[in-house]
């Protein structure tokens, strides 16, 4: 397997702060700003590995997140900063992501020359794709593939509005951080996946994040990003069919989705209820994945990895196996990571799925492209 730190995205590095390669590393948090939650983990990487030393998540103030960008930056970094001193984390270097619709994501082949060389490459197939000016989006690029003396190498190159990538980082500030690192929450699951799982060679595996209101789909080949897309739902929309036919609030809905009991439903009304949104949501999720079949006509998905909180969802992860004619596994995020023995494990691992993005971004470093 490669090194991690060898595949790394430098996607949108933002400073290189002060990092100094002698001292013992300090510690980093990765903050994940999502529709429904603030997801932190805060990690360093000692001599066995990267540590977990905290982790906790709260409520995403409501309608602070807007089209992919936070809208309410002073709300969300007073939630993140309440957060922070709640769990004692003292980190002030922060790593975040832009969402994945936020991003515009495109993979091409280049002739293989010089640094200087595929940097106007890039440039040139940027104005080709990017329906922005250049000078308001935030770009980046990494060459995926490719030996030294191959003739071709395969480049992936996103981009996003600056004022996207700005809000994120902005947040962060005003809650006291120093953003090094944003990233895009696809390529922070891809890099979760490598540190714990070992893919097989030829293997295609669909990584699929159920987020609050989007859905990401990220399918690697060997462990390498070939296709990435997302769909617009998640588990709100699950929450929204139960307080709809249920007739039910919010909060309701939720304990009942998250199998809480004290319910006057008994199973069979929730069944009804739930999946029919289920198999929606599925549906969804399916139809982005149709994309891939139809780009590689000859793939098949070998494995579906499920994250993101609602990956937890009652009956998701076996319909979703039936529908995709693949297996699903859970996402244990932290199988082969450190954690600090002062860390609630148990909590941890119950919320794993919820806390894949923040894992992948703690792996990410500053680093001088
Ligand atoms: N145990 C559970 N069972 C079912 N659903 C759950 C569970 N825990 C969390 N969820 C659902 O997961 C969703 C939140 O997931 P996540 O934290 O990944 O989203 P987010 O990052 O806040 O949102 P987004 O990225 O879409 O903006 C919510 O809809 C929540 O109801
Ligand atoms: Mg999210």
């Amino acid at each position: 397997m490669e090194a991690v730190s060898d595949r790394i995205k430098h996607l949108f590095t933002v400073s290189l702060g002060d990092l100094n390669p002698f001292r013992r590393e300090e510690n980093y948090v990765s903050v994940d700003i999502g529709s429904s939650t603030i997801k932190v983990i805060e990690a360093r990487t000692g001599t066995q590995g990267l540590e977990i030393l905290n982790f906790g998540s709260v409520a995403t103030p409501s309608s602070a997140i807007h089209s992919n960008m936070v809208t309410e930056p002073d709300l969300v970094a007073e939630a993140l900063r309440g957060l922070l001193d709640a769990k004692g984390i003292r980190a002030r270097k922060a790593i975040t992501a832009v969402p994945g619709p936020a991003v515009m994501i495109k993979r091409v082949s280049l002739p293989n020359q010089g640094q200087q060389e595929t940097e106007q490459a890039v440039m040139y197939e940027a104005r080709n794709f990017i329906p922005e000016e250049l000078d308001n989006v935030n770009l980046d690029f990494q060459i995926m593939s490719g030996a030294e003396e191959a003739d071709e190498v395969e480049v992936l190159l996103a981009a996003a509005k600056k004022d996207i990538v700005g809000s994120y980082g902005d947040t962060l500030r005003v809650a006291g951080l120093s953003p090094v690192v944003i990233d895009v929450d696809y390529f922070a699951l891809d890099n979760m996946y490598e540190l714990n799982y070992d893919p097989l060679e030829n293997q295609v595996a669909a990584l699929v994040n159920i987020g609050s209101r989007y859905s990401s789909i990220n399918i690697l080949k060997a462990g390498r990003s070939t296709f990435t897309g997302d769909v617009p739902v998640g588990g709100r929309d699950i929450t929204e069919a139960l307080m709809r036919d249920l007739g039910i609030p919010g909060d309701e809905a939720e304990r009942i989705k998250m199998g809480a009991g004290g319910s006057d439903f008994d199973e069979e009304q929730v069944s009804m209820a739930l999946i029919p949104a289920v198999d929606a949501l599925i549906e969804e999720v399916h139809y982005a994945l149709s994309f891939f079949w139809t780009a590689a006509t000859d793939e098949r998905i070998d494995v579906l990895y499920l994250s993101g909180g609602g990956a937890q969802t009652p009956e998701l992860a076996n319909r979703l196996a039936e529908r995709a004619e693949a297996p699903v596994e859970v996402t244990d995020p932290f199988g082969r990571i450190l954690i600090d023995e002062n860390v609630d494990v148990a909590a941890l691992r119950r919320r794993g799925t919820e806390f894949a993005i923040a894992m992948g971004l703690a792996v990410r470093r500053p680093v001088d492209k």
